[in-house]
């Protein structure tokens, strides 16, 4: 019977997720993997606390650095969070001789250079399925069932906060503020949610995501980042009378002249598969050079999902034996040379233009040309009912045009003397 020793950091969230399958299923995953997953110790800040999950006192302490250096133990699982204590723990595990499980997509989305640099050193493993999409495996997909493709391109829902808010907004009319309030209430959000709302959560999970489909490191900061705080319940209504869907997508892709990353509010067509991905669900489509689109769908948070993924890092590691040294080659390519990824100004997109404007003759004809000027052909409009002198919203979808061209042009309109409000931007993607 193959046998791993875990060192487990945090008993929060998904380290209590992790423990109960552990320990319900101990028996199980002994019979039907032949491996047996052992909890030697168990770090965490105050280890009195009550909690769901009841370990043996003995396991507990207070200092997780003695978990790390602990010469009994094969493999830590970081699951405490953050970026400052983690990486050091992390780093320190390594230098220990300990193979490391993470759910942290914080931590390797910014530091993932010289973690995986230093993995790859001491020939440990470093695993990390749980970092991206929860339950669904889709770093196990790029390691292994996908390994005969290369990946041209990543179409991803991977915040179930932001894409449960948006559902509610898209399915029941509520507004942002409602739909956030919601999402807390059922756990779906935290209660401080700017990682998530902003979009930084799923370009964390797209900066891992990306170097791994794309063979190199991704800088976390070329990562173009916004959330869905601008979004209102007038776009996502009128999205749907042009027949889209407004989801916060996580995208990278290969052009002919480099790479684009973005995470971005975006209207996607009705009939586009991941239009009907809601709730709190993730979705991610990668589209390989041999197999065309593959489609992975799931719950993509909460402790038993992302336990789930752990364990099968769990299972891998065991499985290759823990005493010999790990020689990733996968992990490898993602240290490769830094992928440069193209500005924001620089991509080619098709826009949705919502503009609030006072109701009088020539309004349209104003903004077609400053938009004509600049390249910029329409596609189609909705201009609402005559409303006497008041602000109406008037919308445009345009044809492909270049975002620097579409920027400029937003800012001379925005100058106009009739258009009363900052105007509304947001990507289509069709394919
Ligand atoms: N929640 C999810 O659905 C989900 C999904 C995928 C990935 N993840 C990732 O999984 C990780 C854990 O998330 P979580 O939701 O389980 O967080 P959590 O509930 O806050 O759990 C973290 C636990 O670690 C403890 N801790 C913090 N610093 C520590 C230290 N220096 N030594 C020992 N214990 C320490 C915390 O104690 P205090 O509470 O006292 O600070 C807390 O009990 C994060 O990296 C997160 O991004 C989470």
């Amino acid at each position: 019977m193959k046998k791993i020793h875990i060192g487990l950091l945090g008993l929060g969230q998904i380290g209590g997720g992790l423990y109960e399958i552990l320990h319900a299923k101990k028996a199980l995953f002994a019979r039907q993997l032949g491996v047996s997953l052992e909890i030697r110790r168990i770090a965490e800040k105050f280890p009195n606390r009550k909690r769901k999950v009841r370990p043996p006192k003995s396991l507990m302490t207070k200092d997780a650095f003695s978990v790390v250096r602990d010469p009994s133990i094969d493999v830590i699982v970081e699951l405490i969070g953050g970026t400052r204590v983690a990486r050091e723990l992390i780093k320190e595990a390594l230098r220990n001789g300990k193979h490391v499980v993470t759910a942290n997509k914080a931590l390797l989305a910014e530091y993932g250079d010289e973690i995986f640099e230093l993995a790859h050193r001491k020939r440990r493993w470093l695993c990390f399925e749980a970092s991206v999409g929860g339950g669904i495996p889709c770093i196990k997909a790029l390691r292994e069932g996908l390994i005969a493709n290369r990946i041209d391109s990543i179409h991803a829902i991977i915040n179930g906060t932001t894409n449960y808010i948006l559902t509610q907004m898209t399915t029941r009319g509520t507004g942002f503020a409602a739909a956030l309030a919601e999402a807390q209430h059922h756990g779906y959000a935290e209660a401080d949610p700017t990682l998530d709302i902003q979009g930084i959560d799923a370009a964390h999970k797209l900066a891992i995501l990306a170097r791994l489909a794309f063979g190199g490191k991704v800088r976390f900061k070329d990562i173009h980042c916004e959330g869905i705080t601008q979004i209102s319940s007038e776009d996502i209504a009128f999205a749907k009378e042009f027949g889209y869907t407004i989801k916060l997508l996580a995208i990278a892709k290969k052009t002919k002249d480099g790479m684009e990353a973005r995470v971005q509010p975006t209207l996607l067509p009705n009939s586009h598969i991941l239009a009907s991905v809601n709730g709190s669900f993730n979705a991610i489509l990668m589209r390989g050079d041999e197999t065309g689109d593959v489609l992975f769908y799931g719950r993509g948070a909460g402790p038993h999902p992302t336990a789930s993924a752990i364990i099968a890092d769990l299972v891998d590691i065991a499985k290759a034996g823990v005493a010999g040294p790990a020689e990733d080659r996968f992990l490898m390519r993602a240290l490769g040379k830094t992928i440069p990824v193209k500005s924001i100004a620089s991509i080619l997109s098709r826009y949705y233009l919502r503009f609030h404007v006072i109701d009088q003759p020539r309004v349209l004809a104003g903004i077609s040309k400053i938009l004509g000027n600049h390249g910029i052909s329409i596609s189609d409009v909705i201009q609402r009912e005559r409303s006497a002198g008041r602000a109406v919203p008037l919308i445009l979808l345009t044809h492909d045009a270049h975002e620097k061209d579409l920027r400029a042009a937003i800012r001379e309109i925005d100058r106009l003397p009739y258009v009363r409000s900052r105007s509304q931007v947001i990507r289509i993607e069709e394919a």
